[in-house]
């Protein structure tokens, strides 16, 4: 099967959105400092032009936990892949994710950071596909509610490809 991308939402779009949503946690974290959970690897993109665009003091953590394989369709098991550095105890934390699914992988994570005793956790993603949705998550910061079609593009992947385009983009699967 041979996949094609179209374009859905531009850098410009995106870099517009992710200004609003930096606006959003200064104001709410004024006076405080925030740790950023980046979820390796398809939040990485978003992170940075997120954190660039904090100006209350910003730390920086990675985790990767397993995800797809080479498919569009979950395995329905998450594992911790790397875990973070730093320890999360009375930090105010937010979880920066590419895209909320069936809200699987942020639950088990949300279940696991809390025993580490954050001062406080919140959630931002950059995509939602609310329809699709199997575990509960409050979201605090969502960029692009979207119908359920796979989006590649801007760290997100279709089999590890496609990672580096500066948008985000629908993959249309065609016979060849
Ligand atoms: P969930 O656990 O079902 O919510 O899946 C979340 C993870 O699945 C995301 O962090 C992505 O890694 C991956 N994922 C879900 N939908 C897409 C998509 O449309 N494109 C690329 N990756 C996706
Ligand atoms: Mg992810």
């Amino acid at each position: 099967m041979k996949e094609t991308i179209k374009e859905f939402i531009s850098e410009e779009r995106l870099m517009q959105r992710i200004s609003e949503l930096a606006d959003q946690i200064n104001h709410d974290y004024a006076g405080k400092s925030v740790h950023l959970i980046c979820i390796l690897k398809g939040s990485i993109f978003f992170t940075c032009e997120l954190a660039k665009r904090l100006t209350i003091p910003v730390y920086v953590d990675f985790m990767q936990l397993s995800s797809y394989g080479d498919d569009t369709e979950s395995t329905g098991s998450v594992k911790i892949i790397k875990d973070l550095d730093a320890p999360v105890f009375g930090k105010d934390i937010i979880i920066v994710e590419d895209i909320l699914d069936s809200g699987r992988t942020l639950f088990k994570l949300l279940t696991l950071l809390e025993v580490g005793n954050p001062a406080s956790m919140a959630v931002c993603t950059l995509l939602d596909k609310p329809s699709r949705r199997e575990f509960p998550i409050d979201v605090d910061y969502n960029g692009f509610e979207i119908e359920n079609e796979f989006v590649v593009g801007f760290g997100l992947d279709y089999a590890q490809r496609y990672r580096n385009l500066p948008y985000i983009g629908i993959v249309k699967f065609e016979e060849d």
